[in-house]
């Protein structure tokens, strides 16, 4: 992940936020996974390339993405959507284009070699069939086996909360999420006192996700966990939706972890597997380079990544620049559990 740092609109070569050896880096990567534009990247015309073609899309919102053929859904879903927003998680920045929350991914199982930018999940997700959705429980709870995301969505309350997301490559967006609290499930689940962590895995299959298909070196699938007060903390959310609506495939749908105190890739999307476990679980990037993707992972300005500074962070779409607030701002919450 870390290695395509410089490939953002902003971020381009010549700018202080590109270092040669991530450069470099970028371009190895890139060449290793089959990617054949890596002239381009180098160009000007990248950095117009890099830009969504449709990017005066960004100033209008995304038709509904509710009843697509092979998606998500459930007779009386649709009136579950807007749920009602809980006032008290508030922000300091305005919202983020749902074009461009939407538009502009992270999500390596949609990595499709016939595309140069590999943020643009959101054209490769057609196949991706989610219709039914089950997650399976297992380890250390009382209520383990198969829940219905259906069951689940029809048992708890949805509510809406604006949270700020940063990513670890150091772009930050804010965003409504639709779901309910991780709590909520977990209490729910009744996980045993031996339970320390918990660890979620998301859906991969080759054939309806290009990445899992050719980035053959990743670990798939995706997985990630939390400590059990992490996942009790009121912060922790699992979505179903964003902008009001249910979730689009490219942001992790049909359900998603949303830890917003810790970097984007604590967040798994597309989770089908919940498991309690007695000891801290490895996690996908951790797996990959240990040095570099820490499990806490939490959100500092002082921490810096070993490759680049995390002083800064950058909205999407135009990389407007804002310092990184610790524990992305929600110390408050959080900050007692370190
Ligand atoms: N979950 C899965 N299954 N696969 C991924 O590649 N990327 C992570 C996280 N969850 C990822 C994932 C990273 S690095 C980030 S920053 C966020 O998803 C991005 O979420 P978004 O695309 O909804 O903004």
């Amino acid at each position: 992940m870390a290695n395509f740092i410089s490939y953002h609109p902003w971020n381009r070569p010549g700018t202080e936020f590109t270092e040669e050896s991530d450069y470099k880096n970028r371009r190895e990567i890139l060449k290793t996974i089959g990617l054949t534009t890596l002239g381009l990247i180098a160009s000007p015309a990248f950095i117009q390339a890099c830009k969504n073609p449709d990017h005066k899309q960004a100033f209008t919102s995304i038709p509904d993405s509710q009843y697509c053929e092979n998606c998500f859904d459930f007779k009386g879903m649709k009136e579950l959507y807007p749920a009602k927003r809980n006032e008290k998680y508030k922000i300091d920045r305005p919202l983020t284009k749902e074009y461009d929350a939407t538009h502009y991914n992270n999500f390596y199982e949609f990595i499709d070699r016939s595309d140069d930018n590999i943020y643009n999940a959101y054209k490769f997700v057609d196949p991706f069939e989610n219709r039914d959705w089950k997650i399976e429980v297992s380890g250390l709870a009382e209520k383990t086996g198969t829940f219905f995301l259906e069951e689940l969505m029809k048992t708890f309350p949805l509510e809406e909360r604006i949270y700020r997301f940063r990513c670890v490559e150091r772009w930050s967006m804010a965003v409504p999420w639709t779901g309910f609290p991780l709590a909520t499930l977990i209490k729910f689940l009744q996980p045993k006192s031996s339970a320390t962590h918990i660890r979620f895995v998301s859906y991969a299959n080759p054939k309806e996700m290009p990445g899992v298909n050719n980035l053959t070196w990743y670990p798939w699938p995706y997985f990630e966990g939390l400590r059990m007060d992490e996942a009790m903390n009121e912060m922790a959310f699992m979505a179903t939706g964003i902008y009001g609506k249910p979730l689009p495939k490219q942001n992790g749908a049909p359900i998603r972890l949303v830890v917003p105190w810790k970097f984007g890739y604590k967040n798994a999307k597309s989770i089908v597997r919940i498991e309690f476990v007695n000891k801290e679980p490895e996690t996908f990037w951790h797996k990959l380079q240990p040095k570099e993707y820490p499990f806490l992972s939490n959100i500092d300005p002082k921490v810096p990544h070993p490759r680049w500074s995390q002083e800064i962070e950058h909205m999407i779409p135009d990389g407007e620049p804002r310092p990184t607030l610790k524990y992305n701002g929600y110390g408050e919450y959080v900050g007692g559990m370190y």
